[in-house]
């Protein structure tokens, strides 16, 4: 039966990530170009739950270190570049921390790219050294759709990905 995500039980949350986790992983084995893990991670993540409307990645840019730009997504047009500070995803760069907005209307700064977007999750990217190459952003179009278990869950799956 497929999770529903209006039935919010956390181990049945928890559950999935761990299967689509590991479908991830076995769909990764034996490629190490980064682009296609994270297109990779995003296609297969937008799938895995339905109230997940956006997900992708903001990759740090190589050229000016204080910025980020937009990388691989599923959803409706993303804004290309996020200052670090600036938004849900440029505080999780700047202070490399996972930020969980239950209501993005009412996030200092937000940065608006569909109005549909009502609460989001942003995780920190790091590579295998420990430095940050991106940050992970799933937006949903209902309010405090994500919690802990997002966050635990994401970060082990993240780090499994592209630090290991
Ligand atoms: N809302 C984000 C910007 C990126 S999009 O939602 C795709 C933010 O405030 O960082």
């Amino acid at each position: 039966m497929a999770y529903a995500a209006r039935d919010d039980r956390p181990a049945d949350k928890a559950a999935r990530y761990a299967e689509v986790e590991a479908e991830i992983l076995a769909v990764l084995d034996g490629e190490p170009n980064r682009t296609a893990r994270m297109a990779t991670v995003a296609s297969m993540l937008a799938d895995a739950f339905p109230v997940f409307f956006w997900t992708g990645f903001y990759v740090v840019d190589p050229d000016k270190a204080d910025e980020l730009v937009v990388g691989p997504y599923q959803g409706t047009l993303g804004c290309l570049r996020i200052a670090f500070g600036r938004g849900v995803c440029g505080t999780a760069a700047r202070d490399r921390a996972t930020q969980i907005v239950d209501d993005v209307h009412a996030f200092p700064g937000h940065i608006a790219c569909d109005s549909r977007s009502a609460s989001e999750i942003v995780v920190p990217v790091l590579d295998g050294s420990g430095a940050l190459i991106a940050v992970f952003d799933v937006d949903a179009t209902e309010k405090a759709a994500f919690d802990d278990v997002d966050a635990t869950a994401l970060e082990q799956l993240l780090s499994r990905v592209f630090a290991a």
